[in-house]
């Protein structure tokens, strides 16, 4: 079928369903829904069979909805309806949500009824829940409204708040004053809130006197202070206690001022000279309880597992040079595996964009942090004591996905979403992409993977060598701890270490890694610091969300 998406934004639900959908061999239009206009133009243009609306935050004129099938994919329960579904279900502890594919009508979300899935809630943040549990109910759902559409004999169910199973209700937008913090509350409380508006709006609080959007909430099991006061800081994160206990804040955004611009950064780095006296508090090797760690390494039987788990999987230079060390140290175990976990939201998305831009040079910033994680990488490549094994739960991009492709294994959760490309953020790109790249994928589909700048699904990525092999999520962890076990346990381990090290060294023959290196980083010098200043735009539009259609205001500039 021909499909047109409408969608506010292609973000990870939206490319999720696009690669699932291409697939299954139909056609899928993108249509960004900045107007009512371009919705409609882009009707007449691709004339489709059917129209998705994956992340839709306007309603579809009725001139298309009355003339086209158009399906809503609405993240709540049956009968929920309005907006900030996702906020309310977390702030009130829901124990069950799920998510339901509705027709499009003249009522908001109270179209008839094409399909519906429920998932046990856990206690994680809006963000997480939304790229996992209701991405994942959200694909079932439309897999089966595709099959329902094409066999042309379903009919929808009315919405009917008289029937048992309709548990859901219409509910007010959500605002802040809803889920104000009182620090004297408990930490489950807080947290709860904070999660809710994570990774948007920000749960908006004051700090010493001034305004912020708390962001990246860990809850903290043994420090404790007087309500609200900051009483430490660990790799950025803030640590400020409860009523009953302390939580972890890892990123602030201040709120805007009249015209001025702010964006997310590590929390530490927004209160700068404020937190200088507060102390400073490494994570010790045996904590007991929940705490705010982003690296840790764990280890059995042979095989080491190394933890990153990145807020929003951007690593900035000094996360790379911590992950660096640990990498380092993992190799320095008496083991014969490594497996790089990544984190359970992301797997990595490469540089940090935010901390680039809050540097007072970015041209410098992203020359130091691209140098640091290409030396991540390059101890991941040139490791000969140890096999290494990428297991990827999250989805990564760019830099990210290059990361992984620098293990010898790489496996991916099923519905792990792959953009293997620089050019949209106007990069060539480094991380020894034109090494590791080529050696999975061949050079002719490099090119088309970095140039057309498509999202992979794990499918096509199997299909094409990019990884090599895709397991459910259920038993994700499981599958990849018996892989590893069973390779360093295995009586040809040695064997194939040897053909590891045989082949690294016919490598370096054929072209010395460092050329690899020097020459991408040649292409990455103008573009940090040559007169096409289309990285630095590409980059201010990211981090401060602002469409390619709108002027950057001079504010950010
Ligand atoms: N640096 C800083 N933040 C990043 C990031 C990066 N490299 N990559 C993603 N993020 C943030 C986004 O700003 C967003 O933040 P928010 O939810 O707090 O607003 C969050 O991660 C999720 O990203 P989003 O764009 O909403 O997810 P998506 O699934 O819609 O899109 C990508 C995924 C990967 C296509 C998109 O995030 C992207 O292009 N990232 C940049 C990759 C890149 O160019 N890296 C640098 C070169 S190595």
């Amino acid at each position: 079928m021909n499909i047109l998406f409408l969608s506010t934004a292609h973000n990870s639900l939206s490319q999720r369903a696009y690669v699932e959908l291409t697939d299954l061999g139909h056609n899928i239009y993108v249509q960004i829904a900045s107007s009512e206009q371009a919705m409609v133009d882009s009707v007449k243009l691709y004339n489709p069979d059917l129209i998705i609306a994956p992340f839709l935050k306007r309603y579809i004129p009725e001139s298309i909805w009355s003339n086209y099938t158009c399906i809503i994919i609405h993240p709540g329960i049956i009968g929920d309806r309005g907006p900030s579904s996702l906020d309310w279900a977390v702030l009130n502890g829901e124990s069950e949500w799920g998510v339901t594919l509705l027709q499009a009508n003249d009522m908001l979300d109270g179209g008839d009824i094409w399909a519906s899935h429920n998932f046990t809630m856990k206690d994680v943040s809006k963000s997480h829940l939304y790229r996992h549990q209701v991405t994942e109910a959200a694909i079932k759902c439309l897999l089966e409204t595709i099959d329902r559409y094409e066999s042309g004999n379903f009919n929808p169910k009315k919405l009917d708040y008289n029937h048992n199973d309709v548990k859901g209700k219409e509910h007010r937008p959500m605002k802040q004053k809803y889920r104000s913090i009182d620090w004297s509350e408990a930490t489950d409380v807080i947290a709860k809130k904070i999660r809710s508006a994570d990774s948007q709006p920000g749960l908006l609080d004051s700090i010493y006197g001034e305004s912020f959007y708390l962001y990246g909430l860990h809850e903290e099991d043994t420090l404790k202070g007087n309500p609200g006061e900051i009483i430490g800081e660990r790799n950025g994160a803030l640590c400020r206690a409860t009523g009953d206990g302390a939580v972890w804040i890892t990123h602030l955004k201040k709120k805007s001022q009249g015209n001025h611009k702010y964006f997310k950064l590590p929390a530490a780095q927004v209160l700068g000279d404020k937190v200088n006296n507060i102390p400073h508090l490494p994570i010790e090797a045996d904590v007991k309880g929940r705490t705010f760690r982003d690296i840790w390494y764990e280890e059995n039987n042979k095989v080491g597992y190394l933890h990153f788990n990145f807020y929003n999987g951007a690593m900035s230079t000094t996360q790379c040079i911590r992950l660096r060390d640990a990498f380092i140290k993992a190799r320095e175990r008496d083991t014969n595996v490594i497996v790089l976990m990544g984190g359970s939201d992301f797997w990595s998305n490469g540089i940090h964009l935010n901390v680039i831009e809050g540097a007072d040079n970015p041209a410098d910033e992203s020359w130091k942090n691209i140098n640091a994680i290409n030396d991540l990488i390059k101890e991941i490549i040139l490791t000969d004591t140890h096999l290494i094994i990428s297991a990827m739960r999250g989805n990564a991009a760019a830099g990210g996905v290059i990361l992984a492709l620098a293990a010898d294994k790489v496996f991916a959760q099923n519905g792990v979403v792959l953009n293997p490309h620089y050019k949209n953020m106007g990069l060539y790109g480094s991380e020894y992409w034109t090494y590791l790249l080529p050696k999975r994928v061949g050079m002719k589909k490099s090119i088309e993977l970095t140039d057309q700048c498509i999202p992979v699904s794990t499918k096509a990525a199997k299909k094409i060598g990019l990884i090599d092999d895709m397991f459910d999520g259920l038993n994700f962890k499981d599958k990849i701890i018996e892989i590893a076990e069973e390779l360093a346990l295995s009586p040809h381990y040695k064997s194939k270490l040897k053909e590891k090290q045989i082949k690294r060294i016919e490598d370096e023959k054929i072209k010395p890694l460092e050329f690899y290196r020097k020459e991408e980083l040649v292409k990455m010098f103008d573009n940090f610091y040559g007169s096409d200043k289309s990285y630095h735009i590409a980059r201010k539009r990211f981090v401060y969300n602002i469409s390619c259609l709108d002027e950057l205001p001079k504010e950010v500039l």
